[in-house]
């Protein structure tokens, strides 16, 4: 499995998985991946011949009081267990490749950015909307497949590929828990034995 960072390695690198044939999926991540994401990249393989990962830690879906300088990061452990899954390609851009200086533009899907969790965090899913925009232009895949944990995200991107006529088909995959119905999340990883018993009284969030 290679592991690219910078748009024209990436565009050369689908461009050879293209060349063999079976078509192409991606799972988006941000990385600290656990078993949910797993089934992300075995619904995907069930999808396309090449699986394509991406692991992008995403500046503009944090609000300014919330974890970006400390979301987990293990890229390394990442690259080995997306290997192990059989994926062909780990797209790991540097902030840079993902916004040259100068960038400007915003994907604003209206609606459902709007509600509940919108609601909450102001900008998180003009955030998202933008950065899997990108991804889906960079990689150009045939499907993409997302979490259903992730209900509203899940419902803003099949929206936009609809409305931006991107041409991929979106896929949705069902939560992922632990034996005591936690759903597996990156931000578990946060929680010491006292939180997470106090999450499990909230098995659906
Ligand atoms: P992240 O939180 O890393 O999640 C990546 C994908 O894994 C999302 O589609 C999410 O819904 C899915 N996922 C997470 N936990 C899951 C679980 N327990 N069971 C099933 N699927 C699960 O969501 C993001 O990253 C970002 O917003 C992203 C789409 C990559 C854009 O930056």
């Amino acid at each position: 499995m290679q592991t690219v960072r910078e748009v024209g390695a990436l565009r050369a690198a689908v461009a050879a998985l293209r060349g063999d044939g079976g078509g192409i999926a991606l799972v988006p991540t941000m990385g600290a991946l656990h078993a949910g994401h797993l089934a992300l990249i075995a619904e995907a393989s069930r999808h396309a011949g090449h699986v394509v990962a991406s692991i992008f830690v995403n500046p503009t879906q944090f609000g300014p009081n919330e974890d970006f300088e400390a979301y987990p990061r293990r890229e390394a452990e990442d690259a080995a267990t997306l290997k192990a899954a059989g994926c062909a390609l780990l797209w790991a851009p540097s902030l840079e490749a993902m916004y040259p200086s100068g960038f400007a533009t915003t994907v604003s899907v209206a609606g459902v950015s709007e509600e509940l969790d919108g609601a909450a965090r102001p900008g998180h899913f003009e955030g998202v909307a933008t950065v899997v925009a990108k991804l889906l232009n960079q990689v150009r895949p045939d499907v993409a497949v997302f979490g259903e944990k992730d209900w509203q995200q899940l419902a803003l991107i099949r929206r936009m590929a609809r409305d931006l006529d991107l041409g991929v088909e979106i896929v949705g995959l069902p939560t992922v828990r632990e034996a005591d119905g936690l759903a597996l999340s990156s931000r578990n990883a946060y929680l010491d034995a006292e939180q997470r018993h106090r999450r499990r009284r909230f098995p659906r969030r």
